[in-house]
């Protein structure tokens, strides 16, 4: 039995970075529950068969290919969502950029890119759904942040730990301004969920598995569903009295503060 605190019956959520990984895993979290969704990514392919699953299970689900760093393309995305719609009780931001590279040798132009695609894109999808929740006078927002959001990782991801600090901030930033007028904002900070570019790092530095378990008590790697039942918690009623939290998903890793959990950096 299902408590009905968590039914997601008549709400419309969007989640990006949907055609895989934590994206995908959510949106179908949240249409089990019962959501309506708007599925995006920049992988049409891959969204329209999140949505296919989706529309499988009964709810009604709409694909859109959608680079979530381009701000005219996210607008176009939340015009789409007015007409398809007509509202939107859950945001799941979920898609964002990554590179490994020495602070002492990044390009300033590749800073600035994944800076902006972390944080000011990603702003730009809470500021519009913002608007419309503000309106409705209620929705849930949920930024996917990572341990970097709170601590230092030391292994090359100068950029993108700069991006998720940011994003850590722009949560209790946001949740303060607008929790009192019905819109909470979270955030999900996980540890080392498997996706195809981590596979492909262990494969070539047959250290790193070794490295990241030490910090992660549990004694595993994330996986994708690890995301739903927070998912379904968040964009529900049961998390009603929830903002401006910063939620590990990490398997205990931030609680021994392992944070990095740093290998050799040179
Ligand atoms: N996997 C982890 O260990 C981990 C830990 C902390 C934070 N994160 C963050 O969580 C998010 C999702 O991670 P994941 O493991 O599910 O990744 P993943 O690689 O499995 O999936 C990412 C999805 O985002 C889409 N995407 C990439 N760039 C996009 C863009 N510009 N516009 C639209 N869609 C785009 C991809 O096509 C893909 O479907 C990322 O922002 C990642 O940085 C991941």
């Amino acid at each position: 039995m299902t408590h009905p605190i968590f039914d997601l019956s008549g709400r419309v959520a969007l989640v990006s970075g949907a055609a895989q990984g934590m994206g995908r895993a959510m949106a179908i979290a949240v249409a089990e529950a019962g959501a309506d969704v708007m599925v995006a990514d920049i992988n049409k392919e891959g969204v329209e068969a999140t949505a296919k699953h989706i529309q499988s299970l009964g709810r009604r689900a709409v694909a859109v290919g959608c680079d979530i760093t381009n701000v005219e393309q996210i607008r176009a995305m939340f015009a789409q969502l007015d007409q398809e719609f007509g509202r939107i009780d859950f945001l799941g931001n979920v898609a964002g950029p990554a590179t490994l590279n020495k602070p002492e040798e990044i390009a300033i132009e590749t800073f600035e890119k994944i800076v902006y695609g972390l944080l000011v894109a990603r702003f730009c999808c809470c500021q519009e759904a913002g608007r419309r929740m503000l309106q409705q006078g209620k929705g849930s927002i949920v930024n996917i942040g990572s341990l970097a959001s709170i601590t230092a990782l030391g292994r090359g991801n100068f950029a993108y730990s700069v991006g998720m600090g940011g994003v850590a901030q722009m949560t209790r930033e946001l949740s303060t301004e607008w929790s009192g007028r019905g819109v909470r904002v979270n955030a999900i900070l996980p540890a080392q969920v498997m996706n195809p570019g981590l596979e492909e790092r262990m494969r070539t530095d047959p250290n790193l598995a070794a490295t990241f378990l030490r910090g992660i008590p549990v004694g595993r790697f994330g996986q994708p569903d690890d995301i739903k039942g927070l998912s379904i918690f968040l964009a529900s009623d049961a998390s009603s009295f929830i903002t401006g939290a910063l939620i590990p998903m990490d398997g205990g890793n931030l609680a021994v503060n392992a944070g990095g959990t740093v290998g050799p950096t040179k």
